[in-house]
This record gives structure tokens, sequence and C-alpha cells, in this order.
């Protein structure tokens, strides 16, 4: 499960399926590739879930469950304690098929658990559970929670202990929400860096992924914190840390509504999911990185022996992808010495491209569904290719037609402009080729090793220039009546400027050009009049020979007039003399600095954007997923 995922909770004397699923449509922005509900009522649990979006769970409920039927009306006797759990899915770990939706249940049916989050020990839970004798029916991660809980409750403890013993056997990020018939006024929730947030009711409270689950009940809610469990019940609510310890709660009051809350209290998508990046690069790293430091990337289905008979390396991708790409050779070639093509999926298979049995095609997609890239990934794979795809939404058709395929984990990108993809996807070409390097001996065992450190810093890094955005915001509203805007980068900083320009063309329905900052002097520099905005990404003063010049560059254009907007790494006095705007980003190894440097250019388009009353979230002309050649 990756971070994303929705989940709802309730326990009070409404119909506990009604609240659920209403909760899940709330949510299901969050997820919807599968959805599934469990029910407490008179002793037994009834779980249905089914693959698809809310509609086909909804359908199933109709038929299993009719409004009104014994499982679903409210009890007769006025008994409080209805119980609930619900979760719509966004599919990491397993297929997103009938199987592998939540809620997931133990050997005896008598416990339902559903999770958001990466359970990163699941494995070694697994085997240990099997050999123990219980029959695990998915793929899940999750499901081994279920058998957990069923052990412990076994031994004679009640839901909530059993969830605190089984919490700290637990290694990853993870919310889970549970429910036992043994106890059906009663759902516990844990949480550990994964969101859930308590809605306080009378006579009854929620649990949900976000409030816009449960805001239409109650706008009085509780966060829970870092490691801690909570018990609901129809009567109040209790919080312990994993050992037990009460926690102090302190209650809040939302005053968002509904499709504020669904954004999370922004004001467009596209904004929600530039904040949510940090989060994104760390769920993509999560669980790849082994305990001795080296990366472990089984999932992709390539063994090592494939990947070292490789001799050549084949980008394919379109729009914000295909940059992504364009940074991905640079990372390969220096770390692989593997030669690395990047090509427009939309061109790749009308040039004749030369492919082999020892090409590994690489195939970067947000949504797994683009035509373009679907058509240049059966090109490769009829030329004998092997084809890796990098792609953001489980099961869809591009890593279904791949060789193998390694999942970002950024959780559904819904604004069209493409911001938390693009840079999961550039962690995962990171992963790759690193790996790539430790399998084909390219790099010391301690060279990976510290480059996968400094990867692990990203998240921090990335976070620290969203801390800090708020002045690019002015600069994009002083610019919005320009006309147009360049963009200069070198190396990893030119595919950046190409970013840069593709955003502001998307969003701001401007003129916005991308340029390699030493083909100026080649034609574009007859561009440059008094007051145009340039902006110039700077590289690490790590590589001189880089930065040097681009320093020069950037006299070139001022001495002819230009704006400068400059981005560079904290601590380079050398670009202060020849910006007029100047942007700071951390400072990181010259093939990482894509992961900063491209965050100010998505912040500025999206703010230019809004302040030339564009909807950020479904430009003019646009599609999220492009399926069409
Ligand atoms: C569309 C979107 C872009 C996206 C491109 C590739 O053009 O508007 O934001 O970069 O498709 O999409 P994919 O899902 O293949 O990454």
């Amino acid at each position: 499960m990756a971070r994303m995922c929705g989940i709802v909770g309730y326990v009070g004397s409404q119909s506990a399926l009604d609240v659920v699923v209403e909760g899940l449509a709330r949510l299901e922005y969050r997820g919807y590739d599968s959805a599934g509900t469990a029910v407490s009522a008179d002793g037994k649990l009834t779980v249905t879930k089914r693959a698809g979006k809310l509609a086909n769970l909804r359908e199933a409920l109709a038929g299993t469950l009719p409004p009104g039927g014994a499982d679903d009306s409210p009890g007769e006797d006025g008994t409080p304690g209805r119980s609930g759990i619900g979760h719509t899915r966004w599919a990491t770990h397993g297929a997103p098929n009938d199987r592998n939706a939540h809620p997931h249940t133990d050997c005896t049916g008598a416990v339902a658990v559903v999770h958001n989050g990466i359970i990163e020990n699941f494995a070694t839970l697994r085997l240990e559970l099997e050999r123990r004798g219980h029959d695990l029916s998915s793929d899940t991660d999750t499901e081994a929670v279920a058998h957990l809980l069923e052990e412990e409750l076994a031994k004679g403890v009640g839901l909530a202990d059993a969830m605190r013993r089984v919490c700290v056997r637990l290694d990853g990020a993870f919310t889970l929400v549970a429910v036992y018939s043994g106890e059906p006024d009663l759902v516990v929730g844990a949480r550990r860096n994964s969101p859930l947030v308590v809605g306080v009711g009378e006579g009854e409270n929620f649990l949900a992924s976000d409030v816009s689950a449960f805001i239409a009940h109650t706008r009085d809610a509780i966060e829970l914190g870092q490691d801690q469990v909570v018990e609901l019940r129809p009567t109040g609510v209790r919080v312990t840390e994993f050992d037990g310890t009460p926690a102090a709660v302190t209650e809040y009051h939302v005053d968002w509504d509904v499709s504020a809350a669904e954004k999370g209290g922004h004001d467009y998508f596209m904004l929600k999911e530039i904040a949510e990046q940090p989060t994104a690069v760390a769920d993509t790293l999560l669980g790849r990185i082994g305990a001795d430091g080296r990366l472990s990337l089984d999932e992709m289905r390539l063994t090592d022996d494939e990947l070292r008979d490789i001799d050549k390396i084949i980008i394919v991708a379109c729009g914000t992808a295909y940059h992504a790409g364009m940074i991905a050779k640079y990372a390969i070639e220096h770390w692989t010495q593997l030669p690395c093509e990047v090509e427009l999926a939309s061109e790749f298979r009308y040039r004749d491209p030369i492919l082999t049995r020892s090409t590994l095609v690489i195939a970067i997609s947000q949504s797994g569904e683009t035509m373009d890239t679907l058509m240049a990934v059966r090109h490769a794979r009829e030329q004998r290719a092997s084809v890796l795809g990098i792609c953001n939404v489980n099961g869809s058709t591009i890593p279904r037609e791949c060789d193998g395929v390694l999942y970002t984990h950024a959780g559904p990108e819904i604004a069209v402009a493409s911001t938390k993809a693009f840079l999961t996807q550039l962690v995962a070409v990171y992963l790759i080729a690193l790996y790539l390097a430790q399998v084909r001996g390219t790099k010391w065992g301690d060279e990976v090793f510290a480059m996968v450190q400094l990867l692990g810093t990203m998240p921090q890094k990335v976070e620290q220039v969203l801390e800090t955005i708020e002045p690019v915001r002015e600069l994009a509203r002083s610019l919005a009546g320009e006309r147009c805007v360049l963009f200069l980068g070198r190396h990893v900083g030119f595919p950046v400027a190409l970013e840069g320009a593709l955003k502001l063309k998307e969003l701001a329905y401007m003129h916005a050009e991308g340029f390699a900052a030493g083909e100026l002097k080649h034609g574009p520099i007859a561009l440059i009049e008094q007051g145009l905005p340039v902006v110039v990404i700077v590289p690490s003063r790590a590589r001189p020979i880089l930065h040097d010049k681009i320093v020069s560059n950037i006299q070139e254009i001022r001495a002819r007039g230009a704006r400068t907007i400059v981005i560079a790494e904290e601590g380079d006095e050398a670009v202060v003399p020849y910006a007029d705007t100047l942007i700071r980003v951390p400072a990181v190894p010259t093939l990482l600095q894509p992961l900063v440097a491209t965050v100010p250019l998505q912040v500025f388009a999206c703010e230019l954007a809004t302040a030339k009353g564009h909807d950020v979230d479904q430009p003019r002309n646009l599609a999220k997923s492009v399926t069409v050649e």
C-alpha cells in the first residue's frame, strides 16, 4: 500500500455501512483501484470488497446487503456500537484485484483490517505466519497484520491490546484500522508515519485518512501522533502510545468545507500534490534499501544476470515523464557507463531504433496508459528488447505489458500537470541506475551506499525548498502580465529548464521555452530584449566546469537586458552580482539537483497561472492521461 489510500472507520448508532461508504466516496481521490468494507454486527463481520472504482463496491453491496436488510439496518433495540471500516485502495503490493482489495481478514474471519502504508518486514512476517499454519489468501503486506492480530486475540487479550502488541513488530509506515466480531462496539486504529484523524461526535466517533470523510457529521477532530493506538467506542475515544501509556490528545475544530478538505486545505490538487512531494519521495525510497545499505529491487522482475547482459539503454516517455528520462540519461551514463538514449515515445518506433536482446528499454509513465508510450513498449518487445516500466498506477496497461516494473509511490496524481509523479520518477531512475551500478560493479559498494544515503536525505531537502517558497510566489504574481519567459540550464539543469517551461505553457498558457544554456549563443539569444524574464538553473559548484560557464551565460543575457531569475544552491556567491532575483535551493550532489531545482518552477507556474485566473487542476485542451496516438 502506498501512503495514499483512503481509510474510514465508524462506531455509533447510524448505519455503519452507510457512513463508511459515504466517507469512502469523499476519499476516492486518494485511490480508486479497489474498495471494500467490513461491518461488525450481531457477533459477526460482513466483508465486501471489489476491484475498480467505488461504484463496483456499491453494486456489490446492493446485491449482498439490500438497503435496510438484516446486515445493514440500525439495531432495532437501539444497540449503539454499530461499527464498520472501509478502504479505497491505491495498490502498490499486489495487483489491484478483488483478492488484494481491503479489508483483509484472519483465518477465522473474526478480524478485519484496512491499511495504508508499507510494511517493510512483511515478507519475514508472512513466512513466520505460514510456518505457524496460517493460510494467507492475498499478495498484500496487510493480510499479515490480520493474522498477527488473530494470534494475539487467541491469547485472550482484547483488540486494542492485540493491536499495540502487533504494531511494535511492524517496520515501515502504516495506518491500520481494525474491527473484531468479539467487540462490536469498538474500532481500533494505529498510526506510524501515515495519516489518521479522529472525528469526535456525540454517541458516535469516526476515523479517517483525512477529515473530508466525516466532515458532514462532525467538525471536531483529533490528529493522532506518531506511534499511537486509538480505541473508538460510541461513548468516547481513548488514545495510547504503542506501549499502552495513555497519550494526551488535543481536539481541534475544522473550518474547511468538503471540497477544501479533500484537497487538504489547499485551493487546488496541484498545490496539495506539490506539498506532498517530500512524502512521495520518501515513499518511493521506502523498502528499497536493505539493512546493509544495499539496494534491493527484486520486485523489478529482471534478474541480475539479465541486467548484467545489457549493453544499451533506451528511455521512452512523453511530456513531463520524458524530462525525467532526460535526467535519467545523465545518471545512468555516469554511474553505469552504459550508453543511454532518450526518445519521445511518439517518435520512437518511426525511426527504426536499433534494438537487440541486450537492449533495455525503460518506459516512464505516471498513468501507465499513455498510448504513445504503450506503442513504444510494444514495438520494443516485438524487437526482443527487455522492457522495464516506471509507473505510478499499479496494474495499469504499461506495467502489465513490460518485462519488469518499478512502481513510483507518489499516490494518485489528480492535477493534470505532473509534479509529485515527476519527482518520484527521478527517484526511480536514480534507484535503477544505482542498482545497475551495484549489479554490474561499475561503482564500488561504498560509492553506491554513499549515494543511496544522500538520496535518503532528499525528502528533507525538498521540504526545505517548500518551507522557503513564499518569495517564488510573490515573484510569480509580479510576472503575471508578461508574455514570455525563457528557462536556461546545463547538464541536468537543461531538462529542468524544459520542465519549467512546460509547466508554464500548460498552466499559464504563456510562451515559454527551455534552452541548453550553451546553445543560447547559437540563436535563442536573439530573443533577449529589455526586461525579458529569464530563469537560469545554476548547477552545483561541485562541478566548476559547468557552474562557471553558466555564470558567464547569466552575464551575457543580463548585458542584453534580460531580467535574471537565478536558481542556485545555498552558499553560491558567484551568482549574486548577476541575479535580479535569487532563489536558493539546498546544496545537493549535481545529479540529484533536479529533485530540488524543479520545485520552485512548479510553484512559479502554478502561482502565475492562478494569478491569471486559470484553473490549474484542469488546464484547457489538456488531459491527464492521453490514450490516443
Ligand atoms: C499528458 C499530461 C502530462 C504527462 C504526459 C505523460 O500529456 O498532461 O502531464 O506528463 O501526459 O503522461 P504519463 O501518464 O505517461 O506520465
